[in-house]
């Protein structure tokens, strides 16, 4: 004779030890199991990598950048960082020569308003990247792939969300159609 034995709450042992649920609710080997394999396909898959290029000024982002490297803040590494003395001083040219060597988006970053070292150079910075938005929309190529923004030297999470931010952008974008040589997950050059 056997004896079923019973939970505290009633359940018979047999029942109780049923393979356990996924969180989805779904026994293991249907459809959940199908699709967690469809999505490691699709993660063997090589993944597009953003060559970004980051015009920083001196004095805010750049140190925001520092900052956010001692504070271990955890962001893209995916970005080369050119440090310039005052985001003003990023003319059209410099974002459009980027784009033009393969850069798939470019950043540029500098004080809050009323923090530039020079006064005025952040005002400056408006103007020149509203010429350089519209040179890039001439090129044919998309706005997003270029962006202006403030981090200070104390916003060190800022920079890592700025960065994160501008990368899923770009990746949404794509491949600028300048890289000719774009990027993928597995290459080693
Ligand atoms: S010094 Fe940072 S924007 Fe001018």
């Amino acid at each position: 004779m056997t004896t079923a034995t019973v939970t505290p709450r009633g359940t018979p042992g047999k029942q109780a030890e049923k393979k356990p649920e996924t969180k989805a609710g779904k026994k293991p080997g249907n459809q959940a199991d199908k699709q967690a394999g469809k999505q490691a396909e699709k993660n063997a898959e090589p993944q597009f990598i953003p060559n970004i290029v980051v015009f920083a000024c001196n004095w805010c982002s750049y140190a925001g950048a520092d900052t956010a490297g001692v504070n271990r803040v955890q962001h893209s590494p995916n970005f080369r960082i050119i440090r310039t003395m005052c985001s003003g001083r990023v003319t059209p040219g410099f974002v459009l020569k980027a784009l033009q060597l393969g850069a798939d988006g470019v950043l540029v970053s500098g004080c809050h308003f009323g923090d530039c070292h020079y006064q005025f150079g952040n005002y400056r910075a408006v103007e020149l990247f509203e010429k350089t938005k519209g040179l890039v929309r001439t090129l044919g190529l998309e706005e997003g792939r270029v962006r202006l923004e403030w981090v200070s030297a104390a916003e060190g999470s800022r920079w890592g969300e700025v960065i994160n931010e501008f990368e899923g952008q770009i990746k949404a974008l794509g491949p600028s159609p300048l890289n000719l040589h774009p990027k993928r997950s597995g290459q080693t050059a």
